[in-house]
């Protein structure tokens, strides 16, 4: 068996090793009947692998078939580390391979459909490429999900998807530490979740059915079984017809739900906590991946505060009001005025991520519940970064009867979630929970324009291939 190397891990420490490395061939340039570069990339890093003919070593033969080898084929290369000096200055460069066995593992097309180095450019490379006179192809969305396979091969999107893998697994880990059960819960169910027309349906063995808006019923019907504390990592189906930067027909719902002692500050409590502790480890292991991103997609690093601000919905409101901005005190926000009120918090209290809480209840579903001291407004909220919604979250309506009063003026067919309501019957502690979506988190960490740029394989009303 032979040892392999990782393209990511060559340094000057392994100077005159023999190694072998697998990866892609991303570029090769012949320079000679005698000399090829190739520069051969694995998981986004990349190395410099140069042929050279040399009597009994390497022949012009082996050049020839280096130089023929086409783009992204999977090669395996066998050699010597070598540092280069640059010849003026001297300096150390890095580290490059002197080839002595080259074999193509499996080739790839000679003709694709886009090319990696057009597709890695920022706008800025792309500008100045195309001003030095280089053939540079600017790679369009569309071009770029059509082919996704290839698309994300670049640094930044491998940045991207492994940001997300951080993302989620600090979440798990966090939930985990504070003691919640991990749970799964039927993305198949009866009756819509969260209401409105946003829900596929489908036909159940002859019943009419639909696929999970969010995992909202069956979690809260856990806090009914007792497990006190749980959250899920799963997908979540809308059948959005908006066709924005923000909405996607399928996401990935990071979803919480426990057992509240007080009062709903406790669920907002564990969201401050998680996210500084997310933000923070973001910052500390991911360094290679933002960076990745940034060259290509430049952005400023979040702006967050220790302790999360909170502010109420009608401070909100005055806010924005006070700027000249006037929204309904007991409506919705829209995306302008969320917007607009993040620029005006980040001005106050220098933090691109907070807390806005205590909604108007005429715009929460007919699960959140109302506050005690006012029935106009509930114990909700959602949370921002760079003024645009992660998450919503509220204490739950626990009691039977309240639930079908609410669903009811929610304009629900209680008979839907019978099941659901009946699971209140049977005593119910008061509790609480959110949902975070994970594209829309990574695509506003690293101040993305799209959450298609956070999703690996993306759905939106147009798309559902590949
Ligand atoms: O605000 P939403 O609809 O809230 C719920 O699902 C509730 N049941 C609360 C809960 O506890 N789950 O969705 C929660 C989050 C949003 O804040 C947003 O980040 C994300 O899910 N989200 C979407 N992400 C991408 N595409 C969509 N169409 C999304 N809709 C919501």
């Amino acid at each position: 068996v032979r040892s392999w190397t990782e393209v990511g891990s060559l340094n000057e420490a392994l100077k005159d090793q023999y190694v072998l490395v697998r990866g892609r061939a991303q570029t090769i340039r012949p320079v000679s009947k005698n000399m090829a570069f190739v520069v051969v990339r694995e998981k986004g890093f990349t190395l410099q692998c140069v042929v050279t003919a040399t009597p009994d070593v390497v022949s012009r033969l082996m050049v020839k078939f280096v130089s023929g080898v086409n783009r992204e084929s999977i090669v395996d290369v066998e050699g010597i580390v070598s540092v280069p000096k640059d010849p003026i200055t001297g300096a150390t460069q890095q580290v490059e391979i002197q080839v002595r066995k080259f074999y193509c593992v499996n080739k790839a097309v000679p003709n694709l459909p886009i090319n990696i180095e057009d597709a890695a450019r920022s706008d800025i490379e792309f500008e100045k490429a195309k001003q030095a006179g280089e053939q540079a192809v600017q790679v369009h969305q569309d071009t770029r999900l059509d082919n996704r396979v290839i698309d994300i091969r670049t640094p930044a999107n491998q940045g991207i998807f492994r940001i997300q893998c951080q993302v989620g697994t600090v979440f798990r880990q966090f939930f985990l530490s504070e003691g919640f059960v991990e749970i799964h819960t039927p993305k198949l169910i009866a009756g819509s979740s969260e209401g409105g027309a946003s829900v596929f349906k489908l036909d159940y063995k002859g019943q009419p059915a639909c696929l999970a808006q969010s995992p909202q019923l069956h979690k809260q019907m856990a806090i009914c079984g007792d497990f006190g504390r749980v959250f899920e990592i799963g997908p979540v189906f809308r059948a959005e017809n908006s066709f924005t930067h923000r909405h996607l027909c399928e996401f990935t719902g990071l979803d919480v739900e426990m057992e509240i002692k007080n009062h709903y500050f406790e669920v907002m409590d564990i969201v401050d906590r998680l996210f500084v502790a997310m933000f923070d480890s973001l910052t500390k292991n991911c360094v290679k991946e933002l960076e990745a991103v940034s060259r290509q997609y430049p952005f400023e690093p979040l702006k967050y505060l220790r302790k999360t601000l909170r502010l109420t919905f009608e401070e909100g409101v005055q806010m924005l009001k006070d700027a000249g901005v006037e929204v309904d005190p007991l409506g919705d926000l829209n995306t302008e005025s969320e917007r607009k009120l993040g620029k005006l918090v980040l001005e106050k209290y220098g933090t691109e991520f907070y807390i806005l809480h205590r909604y108007p209840l005429a715009v929460r579903p007919f699960y959140t519940m109302p506050c005690y001291d006012n029935p106009a407004y509930s114990n909700s909220f959602d949370v921002f970064i760079r003024g645009e919604e992660i998450i919503s979250g509220a204490q739950r309506v626990h009691v039977p009867e309240l639930l079908a009063e609410r669903a009811q003026a929610c304009g629900i067919d209680v008979n839907t979630i019978s099941t659901y309501i009946d699971s209140f019957r049977y005593g119910a502690p008061p509790h609480g929970g959110f949902g975070v979506g994970l594209e829309r988190v990574v695509m506003l960490f690293c101040g993305l324009n799209n959450i298609r740029k956070t999703s690996l394989f993306p759905r939106d009303p147009n798309r559902i291939a590949p």
